[in-house]
């Protein structure tokens, strides 16, 4: 079958299209197959080109993806041939707890992932695809989405009426937690370093703009927010904080721009502010997050969409940081 492999070198000059990968086997019991239609990439993507070992095996990269399942394994209950879903990559953690449980995996290492134009999972891993939304569009909801609910409302507790500021506002994960808490109606601040893309959350309905380069407590005129959902790191991290109200919480889930932050620990307990770590989430989320989804219908920002043959050129452009929102891999018509 066509797949997108990560082997032989770190990092991205070690992704090769593949037109003879191995058929899957037949489902096992507990599994289905899905004849994949599309994918979605995450930054994740580029982290795991460093983290597999190029001299292990090759891996079919990719978290995200949407298709129709095309077999079943035995004793599968609620899933049928035909039926269209999407992948949920977080791998056996059900229930909404603190943390994910210790067997807790993201699909696309070490399992194979999505890139590919089919997938074997259990049947707890898919779930019905959202009839209004394009085979695109769907592919690259599962990961970011399920990232940005449980940040905003597992962790932060997000309430209507309550301002929340969102940092990077050009990442997947940002855009998708933009549209969720207008939708809640919430009160949305973002930034990024890109002026074009502050125009594009502005249309998205973020409500203050605020650019990287600017002094950002004076362009708020004192106003300070309840929440702040951090998945720039290092470059964001101190800055946001200036902007949280006493009592109020940050949540983190990401460091593009750098893992270490130093912490000035008298203003953080004098503020009595709250930090809170998050991961992915449960399966349980996932389908939270669905339901949001298509109460209001929300529809993923797709940046730019690639075919199978072109996903290096895609993960290229990812690792760029230009895109607003989602990059799509169209696997099939
Ligand atoms: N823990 C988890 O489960 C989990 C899940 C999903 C994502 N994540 C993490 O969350 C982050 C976002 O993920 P994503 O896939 O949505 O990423 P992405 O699409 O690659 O976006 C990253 C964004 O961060 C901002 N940024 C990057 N470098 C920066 C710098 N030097 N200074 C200031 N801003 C910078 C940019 O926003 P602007 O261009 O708008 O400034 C950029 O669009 C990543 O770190 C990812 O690893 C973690």
């Amino acid at each position: 079958m066509r797949a997108i492999i990560h082997e032989g070198r770190a990092g991205l000059s070690g992704v090769h299209y593949v037109s003879n990968f191995a058929d899957l086997s037949f489902p096992g019991p507990g599994e289905v197959k899905v004849k994949l239609k599309s994918a979605g990439l995450n930054h994740r993507d580029l982290f795991v080109t460093l983290r597999h070992n190029p001299e292990d095996p090759s891996l079919i990269l990719g978290s995200d993806g949407a298709g129709v399942v095309s077999e079943v394994g035995e004793n599968v209950t609620h899933v049928h041939v035909g039926d269209e879903v999407v992948i949920i990559p977080s791998l056996r953690w059900k229930e909404k707890t603190p943390a994910p449980p210790d067997d807790f995996e993201i699909l696309g290492l070490p399992d194979h992932g999505t890139m590919a134009e089919e997938i074997v999972l259990s049947e707890n891993q898919i779930a019905p695809k959202p009839s209004y939304l394009s085979w695109e569009e769907a592919g690259v909801l599962p990961l970011s989405a399920l990232t940005g609910y449980r940040a905003l409302f597992t962790k932060g507790k997000l309430q209507k009426g309550e301002t929340v500021f969102i940092p990077g506002i050009g990442s997947g994960v940002a855009t998708y937690m933009l549209q969720m808490a207008k939708a809640v109606g919430a009160k949305v601040i973002v930034s990024s370093r890109s002026s074009e893309k502050l125009e594009k959350a502005e249309r998205l309905g973020a409500d203050v703009l605020l650019e990287n380069g600017q002094d950002w407590e004076q362009s708020l005129h004192g106003e300070i927010v309840d929440l702040v959902i951090e998945s720039v790191g290092a470059a964001t991290f101190n800055r946001s904080l200036d902007l949280l109200k006493k009592g109020g919480t940050i949540v983190t889930f990401g460091a593009s721009a750098g893992d270490e932050v130093s912490l000035d620990l008298r203003r953080f307990f004098y503020n009595q502010w709250n930090l809170y770590g998050t991961t992915m989430g449960s399966i349980e989320e996932f389908y939270e997050m669905l339901d949001l989804f298509k109460s209001h219908k929300i529809r993923p920002i797709v940046d730019r969409t690639y075919a199978l043959e072109d996903a290096a050129d895609a993960l290229d452009y990812l690792s760029k940081s230009n895109q607003f929102g989602k990059i799509a891999i169209r696997i099939r018509e």
